[in-house]
């Protein structure tokens, strides 16, 4: 496997740019994604952050395993760390933000108002590393389509901030973290949510993985979906990893010329099936802390 990391000189430039946005602001709503609720967070969060309050949205929950998801959202709670869970998507946890970065804030506001300060509008910004849905919560909470902020032409560059009511405001840009992990498997975990580009690694390996990983965690979810009428799952383990693969090929007919079984395109579909929800709720953590 390559380095999954970033290289030093962009994890700089995303460093300094975050601690410069961090400044505008006066909370942060940090967005992990529910999948893999420990592993898809920058461990400098904390550090980045500071004292400033934040709020962890474990995002994608439709996607994620309803019991592991709130596993780990009790155990920060129990901490003292604000958690919500949410399907960004939807309007109907926008509530629910507001609501959890007014109390984030309640310090501040009372602060300010000892000191003869009322009504300041209170600033958030969104981060986290890519693919995790920060620009689907700012346009929901901005009551927007689902146009990608800020990737649209026409609109102005700089700082913009959304009215979010009441006295907050969210930054309409996003800030990018960065993925950063020692472990080859928080990579293998974030190239298949879509937050490291998948071409680190062999498609035919990562779909391996997963499949490894779902025949050991969920039984019988691979069977559920794809077995056929001459096939079914849990096809023998062995030495053959791609014995899987072929299996799964035969059942949707895909085959390269000359009757061989096109594994690239089973990777790809078994992949795409579980980015998509098709193979059930799924968490590729356990949800412990
Ligand atoms: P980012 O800014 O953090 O990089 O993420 P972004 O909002 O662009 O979201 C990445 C993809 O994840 C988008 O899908 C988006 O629709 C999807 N998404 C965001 N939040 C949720 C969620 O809570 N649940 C589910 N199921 N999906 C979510 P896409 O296929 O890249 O784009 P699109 O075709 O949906 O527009």
């Amino acid at each position: 496997m390559q380095n999954l990391n970033w290289y030093p000189g962009h994890m700089t430039k995303a460093r300094r740019m975050m601690q410069e946005q961090l400044g505008l602001v006066d909370l942060l709503i940090e967005l992990a994604d529910a999948r893999v609720p420990a592993g898809s967070r920058n461990p400098d969060i904390a550090e980045l952050c500071g004292s400033k309050p934040r709020i962890l949205v474990l995002n994608k929950a439709d996607l994620a395993d309803p019991v592991r998801t709130e596993r780990y959202a009790s155990a920060l709670r129990e901490a003292g760390q604000p958690v919500l869970i949410m399907d960004a998507r939807t309007r109907k946890d926008t509530g629910g933000v507001r609501r959890a970065m007014e109390e984030a804030c309640r310090a501040k506001i009372e602060r300010d108002r000892r000191r003869g300060i009322l009504n300041r509008p209170l600033r958030a910004m969104a981060v986290g590393i890519p693919n995790v849905g920060k620009s689907t919560l700012i346009n929901t909470l901005a009551g927007r389509g689902s146009a990608k902020v800020g990737n649209r032409p026409g609109v102005t560059k700089g700082k913009q901030w959304i009215s979010l009511g009441g006295t907050m405001q969210l930054l309409d840009t996003p800030g990018i973290l960065w993925p950063r992990f020692e472990d080859p498997r928080i990579g293998v975990r974030l190239a298949l949510i879509g937050s490291i580009s998948d071409d680190i690694l062999d498609i035919g390996e990562l779909a391996s993985q997963l499949i490894r990983y779902l025949t050991a965690e969920y039984p019988g979810i691979m069977g559920k979906r794809y077995s056929g009428e001459n096939i079914c799952f849990p096809v023998i383990e062995g030495e053959d990893q791609t014995a899987h693969l072929r299996a799964v090929a035969a059942v949707r007919n895909l085959w390269k010329k000359g009757q061989e079984p096109d594994l690239a395109r089973a990777a790809a579909l078994i992949i795409d099936d579980f980015r998509s929800g098709r193979l059930g709720r799924i968490s590729l953590e356990d949800g412990r802390l």
